[in-house]
């Protein structure tokens, strides 16, 4: 799973934060890839995740004291803030914040953090009122001044049941911006690349209160966007109605109906990779009527449908303008292997995603359990986050693109 001797190498501050959990995912994600981590668990951390966890997934020593005999005989407080190339600190409280913008050193993290003489990111996770008080923000800009990376917060449902700016960034987004602060431009394999994706549903009106439409929630997309972004990608996001925020870096188009996503899609070609995951209409109402349907007129109408222009097939087939790689999703309820290999060959696209959408929690929900289907053979991936499904793919879409 791991280099023995990682020549990229992190010290991982872990805050007490309910997040913390996460940092044990971002432990993961750093090893899969050979970075080493050294933790720091902070008292208040070693409330929320063990480092037992902390330290068999790191598979290092876990140092939470600053006045432990043993580790300063070991590795003193200052060798230990400068053994890595890279000081991360997740979850970042608004006290390791605190500290670390006024340079106070009352315990093993803060002194580290003051002590060191490398670069230092942070993702920050705390309460949205905590994270908007002026007294957080003033000390963002103190450590954005002298030269502190951030990634995240995001904004989104907190576990103390308030709304807003504060969430964890999601672990492969402080991952990717690890391998970013670490690799510099080889951490963007995408620059100079231009990748379309299409997410959410279509909507298609029947008169114009009404419309017919999915319950796609564009997530999955949304991710993908965002992870091709990260990896340096200029990323054209052509979207049908969600309520969700655009990515950092991504060029957003919003659009309703399959037939205005189509023409988006073609008017941002030319594209290197094409990511096609918008639930689109097959079919739209042959005629929209143009004032509101009436209940007392006669009963309920009858509505005639015609067939959507198919955006994955028609891009596919766009000649000189075909994106090199094309992607298509596909959502099944049976058969899903042998329903994405045909959609495959049906539409002329390079990869299928391919997932079932009957699977608890994966329409509108949080995870993704895809296979990866190109001509040659099927991957089966490991039920995960959407977003690190977007992770993987966005990393396997650089690879195929290099
Ligand atoms: C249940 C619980 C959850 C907490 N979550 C957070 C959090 O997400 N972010 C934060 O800044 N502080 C949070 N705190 C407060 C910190 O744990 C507290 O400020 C602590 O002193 C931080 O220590 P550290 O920065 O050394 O890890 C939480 C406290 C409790 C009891």
């Amino acid at each position: 799973m791991t280099d023995s001797t990682p020549s990229r190498r992190v010290l991982l501050i872990v805050g007490g934060g309910v997040a913390a959990y996460k940092a044990l995912e971002l432990t993961r994600l750093l090893r899969k890839a050979g970075v080493g981590v050294r933790p720091i668990l902070t008292k208040a951390g070693a409330e929320f995740v063990t480092a037992l966890s902390l330290s068999a997934l790191a598979e290092d020593k876990v140092y939470s004291d600053l006045f432990s005999l043993t580790d300063e005989a070991e590795m003193g407080h200052i060798e230990l803030s400068r053994s890595a190339d890279l000081v991360v600190v997740a979850p970042a409280t608004a006290d390791l914040i605190a500290k670390a913008a006024h340079g106070l050193a009352g315990d093993l993290a803060s002194t580290a953090l003051l002590a060191t003489d490398k670069p230092v990111l942070m993702a920050p996770a705390m309460n949205v009122r905590m994270w908007l008080h002026p007294a957080t923000q003033r000390n963002i800009e103190i450590l954005k001044t002298d030269g502190a990376l951030f990634v995240g917060p995001d904004e989104g449902a907190m576990a103390c049941g308030e709304f807003g700016p504060g969430r964890l960034a999601e672990p492969p987004a402080i991952f990717e911006a690890i391998m970013a602060a670490l690799e510099g431009p080889a951490a963007k394999p995408l620059a100079g690349k231009h990748a379309l994706v299409t997410a959410g549903p279509t909507f298609e009106p029947i008169d114009p209160v009404r419309g017919i439409t999915n319950r796609s929630s564009g997530r999955q997309g949304y991710a993908i966007a965002g992870a091709l972004a990260r990896l340096g990608a200029r990323v054209t996001l052509v979207s049908g109605p969600v309520a969700l925020a655009t990515p950092p870096g991504v060029d957003r188009v919003d659009v309703e109906t399959a037939r205005d996503m189509l023409a988006a899609c073609q008017a941002a070609l030319p594209a290197d990779v094409g990511v096609f995951v918008a639930a689109v209409a097959d079919w739209r109402i042959d005629e929209v009527f143009g004032t509101k349907l009436k209940k007392e007129k006669g009963g309920p109408p009858a509505l005639t449908f015609v067939e959507n222009p198919d955006i994955l097939a028609t891009l596919a087939a766009s000649g000189p303008r075909r994106p090199k790689l094309v992607i298509g999703f596909a959502a099944e309820t049976n058969d899903v292997e042998a329903h994405a290999r045909a959609k495959l060959a049906r539409k002329g696209c390079d990869w299928i995603i391919a997932n079932d959408v009957t699977e608890p929690g994966v329409m509108g929900g949080d995870e993704n359990a895809v296979l990866l289907i190109s001509r040659d053979k099927t991957e089966r991936w490991t039920r995960a986050a959407k977003d690190s499904v977007a992770h993987d793919l966005a990393q396997r879409i650089a690879e195929s693109l290099s």
